[in-house]
């Protein structure tokens, strides 16, 4: 089987504990696959935030990440989730690095709207470390924690995890984008998964509105990825064995379909 570079992100509510994902990343890893995993974690950072009683301000229903905030998410996602995934990947048999965006100035980003606070926005992917890991048979595992200058001082900035796989992948000319989820895949105006869409469709679904709140990054940063991925899937990271099952391009014989995004 031909070595492929598969960028997966897997988000805070399949990070992995209750599902088959972390045993199925080392399976596919064996195999020979170059895997690069792009985590969340957003819920934990917000029980750590309350945990330590630091208040989250909203804008429009998205959180504002002020200075202390930042500190405990970037101690949150680059440390704590971060080091448990690494750990569990090891434990498995698999080997793993973990870092941020920040390491090896792996995503340079820009304050997206001072009005969210800190939250970068992707400006530059340096895949140099990614390749360097991969190259030693390593799998990457990067919390979405990136840098960049704000009012002229380079600093720690928050960045989605799904707009980071996105560009991760496009920097790397990965042959799949994955994204694990908590639901069966994009849902159209009726609640139905939609099992294929092109980049137009993609389009008019975030016009609509229809697809909204998390599902709405993994959308936009799947229509840039296509650029250089030739496939993008959405699917249900809490199905058992789903990952290999949509590599080995068995998912719509299956139950896990989920939802391929494609260029045309
Ligand atoms: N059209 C749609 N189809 C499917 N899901 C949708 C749609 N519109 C909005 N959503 C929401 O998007 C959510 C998935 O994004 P969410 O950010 O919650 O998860 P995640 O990105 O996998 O995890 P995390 O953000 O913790 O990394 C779904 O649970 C669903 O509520
Ligand atoms: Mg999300």
């Amino acid at each position: 089987m031909p070595k492929k570079i598969i960028v997966v992100k897997i988000g805070g509510s399949t990070l992995g504990k209750h599902d088959t994902t972390l045993v199925d990343l080392v399976e596919l890893q064996k195999q020979g696959n170059s895997l690069v995993v792009v985590h969340g974690g957003a819920q934990v950072a917000s029980d750590w935030l309350a945990r330590l009683s630091i208040p989250t301000s909203f804008v429009d229903g998205l959180r504002v990440t002020d200075a202390e905030s930042l500190k405990v998410v970037t101690a949150v996602l680059s440390g704590l989730v971060n080091k448990e995934l690494v750990v569990a990947i090891q434990a498995l048999g698999g080997r793993a690095v973990g870092l941020s965006g920040c390491d090896g100035n792996l995503l340079w980003t820009i304050m997206k709207n001072p009005e969210l606070g800190y939250v970068g926005e992707i400006v530059t992917v340096d895949p140099a470390p990614l390749k360097l890991l991969l190259k030693e048979s390593y799998m990457p595992m990067v919390a979405p924690i990136s840098f960049g200058s704000v009012e002229g001082r380079v600093m720690l900035l928050n960045v989605n995890g799904d707009a980071a796989a996105g560009e991760i992948a496009a920097a790397l000319t990965a042959d799949k984008l994955i994204f694990l989820t908590d639901v069966d895949g994009v849902r159209d105006a009726s609640g139905r998964v939609i099992s294929r869409l092109n980049i137009t469709e993609a389009r008019a679904l975030l016009r609509s509105e229809v697809a909204t709140g998390g599902m709405v990054p993994k959308i936009e940063a799947s229509i840039k990825a296509l650029a250089t991925v030739s496939t993008v899937h959405i699917i249900d990271g809490r199905m058992s064995h789903a990952l290999p099952s949509v590599i080995a391009g068995e998912s719509e014989r299956s139950q896990l379909g989920g939802t391929s995004i494609v260029p045309g």
